[in-house]
């Protein structure tokens, strides 16, 4: 991301290093890039446009790693990270993580990082909203790939 803030729309995960303005085609051939990294971001509304529980959406990008908003309820499934540290905050509501020995309350205003290779398991009783931070390409699921799987994360 340059100073000027401008960064791809279409999901491939660049960021445009020439400063062009909105809307306007990259000379570089890193396609049409918007503004996203200048302009503040309200995160409720940004959770109002996430409508499924336990898929992630990115809401912004930096230095290889991304910000993502979930909404939990329920329960996930146990897996690890063979490569990813994940950060999981609380923004609203409250979750449980559990880990093969024990569990964690993470309550709002809180949060936790798992490191990679520990086993997790997220499990939300109320719907609870979280904010990720980890690295992109980061799988939901880690090293188990099924049914709760989504590889390709929509914008917000
Ligand atoms: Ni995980």
């Amino acid at each position: 991301m340059g100073t000027d803030g401008w960064a791809s729309p279409a999901g491939n995960g660049k960021t445009c290093p020439g400063g062009l303005r909105n809307d306007f085609p990259c000379d570089r051939g890193h396609g049409k890039f918007i503004v996203v990294g200048m302009s503040k971001v309200n995160i409720a509304q940004k959770f109002s446009q996430v409508h499924d529980y336990w898929k992630p959406h990115i809401a912004a990008e930096l230095n290889g790693q991304e910000l993502k908003l979930s909404k939990l309820k329920g329960e996930f499934v146990f897996h690890h990270h063979d490569h990813e540290d994940e950060l999981f905050l609380v923004v609203k509501g409250r979750f449980r993580m559990e880990f093969r020995d024990r569990h964690e309350w993470i309550e709002e205003g809180e949060f936790i990082v798992v490191p990679q290779g520990v086993e997790h398991k997220p499990v939300a009783d109320e719907e609870c909203w979280l904010l990720l931070f980890e690295p992109a390409g980061t799988l939901n699921t880690g090293n188990v790939v099924n049914e709760r799987t989504i590889k390709e994360l929509e914008r917000v």
